[in-house]
């Protein structure tokens, strides 16, 4: 085949391994065919890699021939992403996307190093302006990923425990943006080659990206992660711009676009503006809460009473959160939700869109369990119902059933859309003690008359209900 049927080949690969990413990325909408639509996309990304190690030709004609280093490289890698996709705990998934995301800003920083070196090797008129413009981008994006991630990584993990905010951390921040920035725009404008002014850029922009992570609580985490991603899309797309890398290119831009809706879908479902998350220090241990705590005792129910009441009930409701997914109770709550159908109890689950601590948290740890997904019903489905609901089942959640967030315009979570649970018939909070939940504000649906505590460990206590409800 002559060098230009190969470039077409690989063009074709670009155009098939894009069509999978988009056809791929649909299908992750949906529980029943997410699975397959991620192989679809590893599939699509397998032939664009493929593709170029074996057809790609630089300018001067010439193959690809450093394959050993290339295959060992890979082979390192896919073994170190399969072993720790395999072992993550559902809990620590947010800090494993935010490392390997961050592998990504690396990747896109690394490459505009790279090529500036070769262009400025090469090139004795100068960088045109779109190619340096795209360098530019790439490293200063791509950086700020990945230092963001490394710090958002180390504190998900427990390793960086305390948030660090100077004085005037904004104003601070703000400046040394637009140092980045302005600097890196001067490089553009005025063509000149200047490495140690590149290296400047790429500093200034892995501090950025410390500083920038460094002060956000660390339960604001997965928000921060979701926007880092979308960085690392557009820098992976500023990449595809500079290699004419199609399949670079659309990945990079869904990837862009997806993180973006993600962050504003986080944010719209927690009300809270994206500048209210990056700047404000919410779910910083101390956070306050509403004008005055919940007033009252709560009552207790043991675990035989709360079987009782749910064998003889027509309907229950089960409310997983965080709590549940700490507690590796999935498992058990599938259990004890088949005795109750058993026994002619119609047993749903109602997912709050942010409960956990990641998106779609809840439906990834009941669908571990083999729930079937026509019980999981979305807030707004499940809502009108509470009222005629016998039992709602609290598992580890707190925030997204506080009715507080109705009306007390003090607290951090007023106006974040709740489930109804407190207009059930009877409540029933399963949690470890009276601990706050993320937002860091007591609950007063805990002291409803209608409400009742079983305390306790999530898994120890349905492992309890269980075997009462086997009893019965
Ligand atoms: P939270 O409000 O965080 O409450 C979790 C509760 O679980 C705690 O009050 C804790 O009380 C209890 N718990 C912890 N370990 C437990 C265990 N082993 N057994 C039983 N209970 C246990 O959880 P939620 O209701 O799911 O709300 C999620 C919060 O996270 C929301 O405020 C949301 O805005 C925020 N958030 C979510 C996301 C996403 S995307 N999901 C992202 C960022 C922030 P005890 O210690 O007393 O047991």
């Amino acid at each position: 085949m002559d060098s230009i049927n190969v470039l077409y080949v690989l063009y074709v690969c670009y155009l098939i391994a894009s069509v999978l990413f988009v056809v791929g990325l649909k299908m992750l909408s949906h529980p029943d065919s997410a699975r397959k639509g991620n192989l679809l996309a590893a599939f699509g990304m397998g032939l664009a890699i493929l593709g170029t190690i074996v057809l790609h030709h630089n300018k001067e004609g010439q193959p690809i021939t450093n394959h050993v280093w290339i295959l060992v490289a890979m082979a390192i890698g896919s073994v170190i992403g399969w072993l720790s996709a395999k072992k993550v705990a559902m809990t620590a998934m947010p800090q494993m996307v935010s490392i390997f995301n961050g592998m990504g800003g690396a990747c896109a920083a690394v490459i505009s190093l790279i090529e500036f070196g070769h262009y400025s090797e090469h090139a004795a008129n100068g960088i045109s302006i779109g190619t340096y413009l795209t360098i530019i981008a790439g490293l200063i994006i791509g950086s700020v990923s990945f230092s963001g991630s490394v710090i958002a990584f180390l504190k998900l993990q427990g390793i960086m425990n305390k948030n660090f905010r100077l004085p005037a951390q904004n104003i601070f921040n703000s400046v040394l943006m637009l140092a980045t920035l302005g600097l890196g725009t001067y490089l553009v404008t005025s063509g000149l080659v200047s490495m140690p002014l590149v290296l400047t850029v790429f500093a200034l922009s892995l501090i950025y990206g410390v500083m920038f992570v460094v002060p956000i609580g660390g339960a604001d985490m997965p928000v921060v992660i979701s926007l880092l991603n979308s960085f690392t899309g557009v820098a992976a797309a500023f990449g595809g711009f500079l290699y004419d890398n199609q399949a670079m290119l659309t990945g990079g831009i869904l990837v862009g676009s997806a993180g973006t809706l993600l962050t504003i879908v986080m944010c719209n479902a927690m009300n809270r503006s994206l500048t209210n998350v990056l700047f404000s220090a919410f779910g910083d241990s101390g956070s306050g809460g509403g004008a005055s705590g919940p007033q009252g005792s709560v009552r207790e129910m043991s675990a035989t009473d709360v079987a009782v009441m749910m064998n003889y009930s027509s309907s229950v409701v089960i409310v997983p959160g965080y709590g549940l997914a700490v507690a590796q109770g999935q498992h058990i709550v599938q259990k004890m939700a088949s005795v109750l159908e058993e026994r002619g109890v119609d047993v749903k689950y109602a997912i709050h869109p942010v409960a956990g601590r990641m998106p779609g948290h809840m439906n990834v740890l009941l669908a571990e369990s083999n729930v079937p997904y026509e019980q999981l019903k979305d807030m707004e489905e499940i809502n009108p119902e509470f009222p005629n609901v016998d039992v709602v089942l609290v598992i580890g959640a707190n925030d997204v059933v506080n009715p507080a967030a109705r009306y007390d315009t003090n607290s951090p979570i007023y106006g974040m859309p709740i489930l109804d649970a407190d207009k059930a018939k009877n409540v029933i909070v399963m949690k470890r003690g009276m601990n706050a939940g993320y937002a860091g504000i007591e609950n007063e649906l805990f002291f409803y008359p209608n409400c009742y505590m079983l305390f306790g460990d999530a898994k120890k206590s349905l492992e309890k209900l269980v075997e009462e409800l086997q009893a019965l």
